[in-house]
């Protein structure tokens, strides 16, 4: 998969080097071009932002680097290929794990990470007619920039690609992973050793029983799905449950 981020910032998305991202993109899996949006500007100051039109507080960044930069990324890659361009803001349709899912399957992404109030609109609207523009919010709250959520969503989407993580099972147990755990959080975990400060692990997770341990995991992700996200369980579909599910 490639990634590409346009950004005013490239030193922020440093981490991208390290752990599990790092990793993809020292095996090959991941091809991450991080640019300049600077880069596309002709002035002295590299200015990217302008007072928004209409008055009000703030600066709104400026449409022509942004479609400088666009222009050069999408036309870096092979003849007819367009990339899906995700645009990280708080207005933006919330990022979830059926979104990362999606995300996963695409050959290439491009992220642009905005700062002050936002990017001029007339840029969504010019690469709408000719690519795939999500605008995308990580959660109901107001960061500096976009470059934080970027670093969210690609690690997201990156653990979902085959050969990142050492077990590829492992995801289908997440939090909201589609299937089984759908609209459902984690249950606890537990490891060695068996006694810690006078604590045991539940008696069923040592029986060896693969059913009682599913049914027992399940069980424990109902509980705390209801302790912490009861609007989960509300709008989950009810022929998803099964009696043993209704009783706890
Ligand atoms: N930029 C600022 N806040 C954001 C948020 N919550 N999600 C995505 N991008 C953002």
């Amino acid at each position: 998969m490639r990634l590409d981020v346009i950004t005013i910032f490239p030193e922020y998305l440093e981490p991208l080097n390290v752990s599990l991202v790092g990793k993809a993109r020292a095996r090959g899996v991941l091809d991450v071009r991080v640019h300049d949006l600077r880069d596309w500007t002709h002035d002295k100051h590299h200015t990217v932002d302008d007072t928004p039109y209409g008055g009000g507080p703030g600066m709104v960044m400026k449409p022509e680097p942004w479609g400088e930069a666009l222009d050069s990324v999408i036309a870096s890659g092979a003849d007819d290929a367009r990339p899906v361009i995700v645009v990280p803001t708080p207005s933006g349709k919330p990022f979830t794990q059926r979104l990362a899912v999606e995300l996963s399957a695409q050959p290439w992404l491009v992220f642009t990470p905005a700062r002050y109030e936002g990017i001029d609109r007339r840029v969504i609207e010019e690469y709408g007619d000719r690519c795939d523009v999500r605008e995308v919010s990580i959660g109901d709250y107001v960061l500096a920039g976009g470059e934080a959520p970027v670093l969210v969503m690609v690690e997201a989407v990156a653990r979902l690609l085959p050969g990142v993580l050492g077990n590829a099972a492992s995801h289908q147990d997440d939090s909201f992973a589609p299937g089984v755990m759908a609209d459902l959080l984690e249950g606890p975990v537990y490891t060695k050793p068996p006694e810690w400060r006078g604590r045991g692990i539940p008696e069923v997770l040592l029986s060896g029983h693969h059913g009682k341990i599913a049914r027992w995991r399940r069980d424990e992700a109902l509980r705390r799905t209801a302790a912490n996200r009861p609007d989960l369980i509300e709008r989950a579909d009810p022929a998803a449950f099964d009696k043993k599910d209704r009783d706890i």
